[in-house]
């Protein structure tokens, strides 16, 4: 969602804001803007659609040392030029960029602002106006604290004040915010791709707190005005992973990557053949009487799976909506573990889970593929997925990690048994290696079975659970209306929507089930619909049209989603569509 980049220093802000911008592009946005100080005026340019837009319209003669970027994923109006960001207040003394969303601005507006002339539709200009408003009777720290205390909602703020060209001002709660730090520069960011052509020092900023951004210096401020010391760290990023080389799409790399990730966790998760995870991690694990996986879209799906392996060390496992469970928590089982999945760490659904299961006092682990990440920081443990930079808004290779991670995880907890995972994921990655390789198949297929607006993947056992994702796959990248059922449901409902030429997909790798889907995938084909089959080798027909070499049945979903990547991905590519950033989605949910 909505990305910000500041900077301030001794040399033109322009094409750093710009490049910082085109790295956050992958979050997801509809329009951009910047906002150039050059001592005498703030400049801002700004327009709706790509970066590349935005470049057209920056004037290349303005020059400023100081400059805020923002790309806005539209909450509060619609995605126009008038409500891009940065906006100005009314005497254009304050310049202010922002992502998150304002939950009390209609009453901002009626207690504070009844008099003032917005030119936008958003929560935004709401907090430029009221920093202006309270910068007539506070010097501008106080203001700021006030901001604070009046704003209920998230917002990551970057704020220009026109009488002093010298500093930049950060605020956050809720939302994502990190400062970046150079020798003779300062920078802000959304993340750390935002910073990583400038800089690798990073620090946190937490909630409530704000910063004080100049030349040479950070001073970070709690809600009351104290300063508070906090130490850069280095970012675990390398910017060459962030390239997306000869590839087409990032997506598509990102496919290709994962038999590297799945050696990449044995590496890192296997001693000496044995399973290592920290002691600390594996004892609240092992205290746990209940857990509660907690995660967003295909980060749930993959808990979905999690759910079936950890619940084979005999813990019960639930795995619930982040959105849902903070507002309609169930009961909490006594000796519960809060495990919290997702790639980005900085979905907002489930930090706000992560803030109120903390304070009621229950152990967090967090399984994310951004080290430093809120999900990742605020947690008691992390386990970290080792997936590489993911930038395609469709997961792949994070939603294989997690699955592994989890694999990985409930095989320790197990203890002792004959089960050699580490040599079951090395078959893992021989596997995808060959799926990937057949890449000319799967488009042939998307053309010849992705033909409607609509298509079903159905499966049992896990395969629901594959089915689920690979139709949240295919709807988000090619808009096509997909659903996955568990195949015995059809017959429920879902059964009337066949008719003549219905993409069914089946996918089959469970062998106590593999008669009962293949009954179902008749039923459908007896009224007309289509069906393409996905099976495991030792279950197959030779009129499957996707037969894949078996592996463990317990690690079946990180194989059988590869085929339905691909589908998805040749699916949106026949239609021309923008694969890496489909339409109305965002890469980081940063917003409830
Ligand atoms: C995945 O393809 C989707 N873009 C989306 O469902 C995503 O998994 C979800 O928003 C959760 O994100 P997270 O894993 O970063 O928390």
């Amino acid at each position: 969602m909505c990305g910000i980049v500041g900077f301030i220093g001794h040399v033109d802000a322009k094409e750093i804001l710009l490049t910082g911008l085109e790295r956050l592009e992958y979050r997801g946005y509809d329009s951009a803007g910047i906002a150039l100080f050059d001592q005498d005026a703030v400049h801002v340019f700004k327009d709706k659609g790509r970066i590349a837009n935005l470049r057209s319209v920056v004037d290349p003669q303005v020059k400023g040392t100081v400059g805020m970027g923002h790309t806005r994923w539209a909450t509060h109006g619609k995605p126009t030029q008038r409500n891009a960001h940065p906006h100005q207040s009314s005497t254009g003394r304050f310049t202010l960029v922002h992502n998150g969303v304002i939950e009390n601005e209609i009453e901002l507006r009626e207690t504070y602002l009844s008099d003032y002339a917005f030119q936008s539709d958003t929560d935004t200009e709401v907090i430029v106006a009221l920093i202006e408003k309270l910068a007539l009777t506070h010097d501008l720290a106080t203001a700021i604290q006030c901001l604070i205390e009046k704003l209920h909602g998230s917002y990551a703020l970057g704020i220009i004040d026109h009488e002093q060209p010298d500093v930049l001002y950060a605020v956050k709660n809720k939302s994502p915010l990190l400062l970046g730090k150079g020798e003779t520069f300062q920078m802000m960011g959304s993340d750390a791709m935002a910073m990583l052509h400038c800089t690798d020092q990073l620090i946190e900023i937490h909630d409530k707190e704000y910063v004080r951004i100049e030349k040479e210096r950070l001073t970070i401020y709690d809600a009351t005005g104290q300063v508070v010391n906090r130490t850069p760290f280095v970012a675990q990023i390398d910017a060459t992973e962030i390239e997306k080389g000869t590839y087409a799409h990032y997506m598509l790399k990102e496919i290709d990557e994962q038999p590297v990730v799945m050696r990449r966790l044995i590496d890192t998760y296997f001693k000496a053949g044995q399973i290592d995870i920290d002691d600390a991690i594996l004892a609240t694990v092992e205290q746990a009487k209940r857990m509660y996986i907690i995660a967003a879209g295909t980060s749930m799906h993959a808990g979905w799976i999690g759910k079936q392996l950890l619940e084979g060390t005999g813990t019960p496992t639930e795995v619930h909506i982040a959105s849902e469970f903070v507002y309609n928590t169930p009961i909490i089982t006594e000796g519960a573990l809060f495990i919290f999945l997702s790639q980005s760490g900085e979905t907002a659904d489930s930090r706000a889970v992560l803030v109120k299961m903390k304070a009621l006092g229950y152990p967090c682990l967090t399984l994310t593929n951004v080290a430093g990440s809120t999900l990742s920081r605020e947690a008691d443990h992390t386990l970290l997925l080792h997936a590489g930079p993911e930038i395609a808004v469709a997961s792949t290779k994070a939603y294989t990690a997690t699955v592994a991670v989890l694999a990985i995880l409930a095989t320790r907890l197990a203890g002792e048994s004959d089960f050699n995972l580490a040599h079951e994921l090395a078959v893992v990655a021989t596997v995808m290696e060959s799926l990937i390789a057949d890449k000319e198949m799967y488009s042939q297929l998307a053309r010849t079975y992705l033909t409607a607006h609509h298509a079903f993947y159905i499966g049992r056992h896990v395969d629901y659970y594959t089915a689920l994702e690979a139709a949240l796959k295919l709807k988000e990248i090619s808009y096509i209306q997909a659903e996955g059922f568990a195949a015995g449901e059809l017959k429920h409902g879902t059964i009337a929507l066949i008719e003549d030429q219905t993409p069914v997909i089946g996918i089959i790798s469970q062998a106590a089930v593999h008669l009962n889907t293949r009954s179902n995938l008749k039923e459908v084909e007896a009224r007309g619909a289509k069906t393409l089959t996905i099976s495991f080798k030792s279950l197959s027909l030779a009129s499957d049209q996707v037969i894949i070499d078996d592996v463990h049945p317990l690690l079946a979903p990180l194989i059988t989603c590869i085929p339905t990547q691909l589908l998805a991905y040749y699916g949106a590519l026949h239609r021309q569509l923008d694969i890496d950033k489909p339409r109305n989605l965002a890469k980081s949910v940063t917003v409830e």
